[in-house]
């Protein structure tokens, strides 16, 4: 078995050992573009030891923005970039940077017009009413994410993440909860998985050189969205269309968002922070209803991901839970190439190098209490240990 410090290949890329920063959106893009504590985060997760950090959550172009401090992948964005991959390098890990398009989470406002989805299906956690989107739309997206892949090339990335799980965008093709086209893009798992697959052909040409790593769900965790079952085979066609690796996640930010994390519910801190004041007593009011704590558990989606990993030969990222060098080391004794973390690494940046001190004893203090991504949704992520719980 390998330890979690020896170094692992995804496609033509080598990591100095097997742990990587999951993609987690940090807010400190304000007006899109790098912010010095962007660049301050990943420089301290970068020296604290891990083999690779992401960058989270860039939209591939305006459609596709959720927030007015998330990054843009644009040609105007690339100064910003470069410091930032600068800064990682220099500290001795690599650089990926998460490729997102929100879908049906779009707000006017950000996004320059209507939202786009699969389906015009009204989206409560918006809220949001969106347009179907039409065969031009579908080209178009599929051509902004690999020229998305170029702006990341050229700022000097390793790796690019397509993401494709949590409900965004591509998963919102994906799930039957959001799609409900009667074209060749919905109906049956063909069909649905048929965007994805347009667009992986986008990223695959234009990522030359880069390592492609796609997140993906291996189930929505609800009623009506994607099952297991339906994960096994997307994780197979993505490794036929030329994934270097997966992330296997799952969860759903519209309908099951505790799913993808676990432990408490987001709810009273969300409501606590949120404007206007209308939006504030309807999370007040139904938050907990709509974003239920689901208990979180050590590496929690050990169980389904160990079956992709038996259907699979490509390398997999576990994320999900792991949290303790116990956790990481029963994750890779599946048979899994690498772990990548979240919180752990939200709670302190050099989280790895204690793990390394450590050993076996190494654990996070992270309480998984969640207000870290409560705090996405107006200012930046961060530990409310570390912070404060009123800092901005
Ligand atoms: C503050 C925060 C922001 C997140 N943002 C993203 C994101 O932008 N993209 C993504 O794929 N996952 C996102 N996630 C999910 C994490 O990448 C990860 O899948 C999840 O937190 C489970 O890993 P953990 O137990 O190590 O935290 C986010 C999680 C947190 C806590």
């Amino acid at each position: 078995m390998p330890s979690l410090f020896d170094p692992v290949r995804l496609g033509p890329l080598t990591l100095r050992n097997r742990t990587i920063r999951a993609a987690a959106f940090e807010g400190m893009a304000p007006g899109h573009e790098v912010s010095d504590a962007l660049v301050d985060y990943h420089r301290a997760v970068a020296q604290g030891g891990v083999g690779m950090t992401t960058v989270a959550y860039a939209a591939v172009a305006q459609s596709g923005l959720a927030f007015a401090h998330q990054l843009w992948l644009r040609a105007e964005a690339l100064p910003g970039l470069r410091r930032l991959t600068d800064a990682i390098h220099a500290a001795g890990a690599k650089a990926s940077i998460q490729l997102g398009h929100c879908g049906n989470m779009a707000k006017p406002a950000t996004a320059g017009g209507r939202a786009l989805a699969p389906s015009a299906k009204f989206n409560l956690y918006g809220p949001v009413w969106p347009r179907a989107m039409s065969l031009e739309d579908l080209r178009v997206v599929a051509r902004q994410f690999g020229d998305a892949v170029r702006v990341a090339k050229d700022a000097g990335f390793d790796a690019v993440e397509l993401h494709a799980g949590h409900g965004y965008l591509l998963s919102q093709f994906l799930s039957p909860y959001t799609n409900r086209r009667t074209d060749a893009y919905g109906g049956s798992l063909e069909n649905r998985a048929r965007f994805l697959r347009e667009v992986m052909a986008q990223v695959r040409r234009a990522a030359d050189g880069l390592a492609l790593v796609v997140k993906m769900n291996l189930r929505d965790g609800f009623e009506g969205g994607q099952p297991l079952e339906e994960g096994v085979e997307v994780a197979k066609l993505l490794e036929q269309d030329g994934a270097d690796a997966l992330v296997l996640s799952g969860g759903f930010v519209s309908k099951a968002p505790m799913f993808i994390m676990r432990g408490d519910t987001i709810a009273p801190e969300l409501a606590r922070r949120m404007s206007p004041w209308w939006m504030k007593a309807f999370v007040s009011a139904f938050g907990e209803w709509l974003i239920p704590p689901v208990p979180y558990a050590d590496h929690y989606f050990l169980e389904d991901a160990c079956v992709v990993r038996r259907e699979v030969k490509l390398p997999l990222v576990y994320v999900g839970g792991v949290a303790s060098r116990a956790a990481a080391d029963r994750v890779l004794a599946e048979g899994f190439d690498a772990i990548a973390m979240a919180r752990a690494l939200l709670r302190e940046p050099d989280f790895v190098e204690r793990l390394r001190r450590e050993g076996e004893a190494g654990e996070s203090r992270c309480d998984h209490c969640n207000h870290c991504a409560a705090r996405i949704y107006t200012t930046s992520a961060a530990c409310h240990h570390l912070v404060g719980r009123d800092a901005p």
